[in-house]
């Protein structure tokens, strides 16, 4: 049976992280002085094999999982990720298979992703500027790269892309107008997310956080704008599209407008820990269950259990009784 958490929300979405090392330092997820030449990324033989994260995920679509995301750190870093992709690909039920990057390997492995089954990519890309985007990524990766990868991706058969901006007061907010310009007229879908305040390295203030309202405002005073219908109920975007009929963005307001009733995402570490919120605090050992030897009846159970005592809503109870919570990084439990 299909479990429900405390809230009545079933199962339906597996984010899975496959690495948290990422070759970019944004600064809103892996600061530079917290995750800098000394830190302590995962050791290899702590991370899931493909073998392991393969098997869970069979076990996860049996409890109601039809939509599988691969995320990181940056999950292109991870060796061989497309040979993943093609065991999560066969596996019946999993309806959509889709994968975030930063894009800096993707020019390289659109191919053989799409090749191995992947559906569909989602780009980060915070600005088309160099100065901010340099800024933001702390590595001087430049914005014509990541360019050139969502348009290989989408050759390559991986879109419509999705690009994910992350808008910061003050850093990238008079820029949203250009961003939604440059990909009006094109398939891809922009989506401008609210900054949030998940870990607990990034600093975060709520005096940063340009709420989706006013992004949506901007843009439609330049390019008329009209709201449009979730393609599915519990969507974490609020669509949008241009008034001409040249396409569609997305904003994610997980700050101003919380989307925690229709959460249905469960999230696996890479080293195998379930986590029932992008905030929570902890997770839920599954490797030392797979390397003890436990059967997937015993596996099954035990994530059921977790499930149905979910009560997690933590963007619709932010306060500052949440503030000091020693929440896990987004590097490490995946977007
Ligand atoms: P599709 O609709 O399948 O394309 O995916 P999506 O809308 O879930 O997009 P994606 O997985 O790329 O998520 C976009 C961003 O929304 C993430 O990178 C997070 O920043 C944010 N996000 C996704 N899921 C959650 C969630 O459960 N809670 C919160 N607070 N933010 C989320
Ligand atoms: N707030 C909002 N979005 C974030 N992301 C990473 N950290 C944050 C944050 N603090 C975004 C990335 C990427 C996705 C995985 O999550 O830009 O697009
Ligand atoms: Fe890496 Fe993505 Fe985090 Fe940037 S947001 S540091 S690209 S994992
Ligand atoms: Fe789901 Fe937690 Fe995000 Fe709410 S804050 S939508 S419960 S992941």
């Amino acid at each position: 049976m299909d479990p429900r958490d405390t809230l009545n929300r079933p199962l339906h979405d597996l984010r899975i992280s496959v690495t948290d090392r990422c070759n970019f330092r944004c600064t809103y997820c892996m600061p530079k002085e917290v995750f800098g030449r000394d830190y302590e990324f995962l050791a290899r033989q702590l991370l899931l094999t493909f073998e392991e994260i393969t098997r869970l995920t069979r076990l996860f679509v049996g409890l109601g999982v039809r939509k599988v995301r691969l995320t990181g750190g940056e999950p292109l870093l991870r060796t061989d990720v497309e040979e993943l992709v093609a065991m999560l690909a066969a596996i019946e039920g999993v309806d959509d298979l889709t994968l975030t990057t930063n894009g800096s390997l993707l020019e390289r492995k659109a191919e053989a992703l799409a090749a191995a089954g992947l559906d569909r990519v989602t780009v980060s890309l915070d600005s088309l500027n160099d100065t901010t985007f340099q800024a933001m990524n702390d590595v001087g990766y430049p914005v014509a790269k990541v360019l050139e990868a969502i348009e290989a991706a989408s050759t390559a058969g991986l879109g419509p892309v999705k690009v994910n901006v992350v808008v910061k007061r003050g850093v990238n907010d008079h820029e949203v107008v250009a961003m939604a310009r440059h990909f009006k007229g094109t398939p891809h879908i922009v989506r401008f997310i609210e900054y949030m305040d998940v870990g607990h390295t990034n600093g975060w203030r709520l005096d940063d956080v340009v709420p989706a309202a006013d992004v949506i405002a901007t843009i439609s005073a330049a390019m008329p704008l009209e709201a449009i219908a979730p393609n599915y109920p519990g969507e974490v975007a609020n669509r949008y599209r241009y008034a001409d009929g040249s396409g569609e963005i997305g904003v994610i307001a997980s700050v101003t407008r919380p989307f925690c009733g229709g959460c249905t995402r469960a999230r696996l570490s890479a080293e195998g820990s379930l986590y029932t919120c992008l905030f929570a605090t902890g997770g839920h050992d599954l490797r030392a269950m797979l390397r003890d030897g436990a059967d997937d009846a015993a596996i099954t159970a035990a994530i059921t259990g977790v499930w149905e005592r979910r009560r997690d809503r933590y963007s619709e109870i932010r306060s500052a009784a949440t503030a000091g919570w020693e929440k896990v990084e987004m590097s490490y439990i995946g977007g």
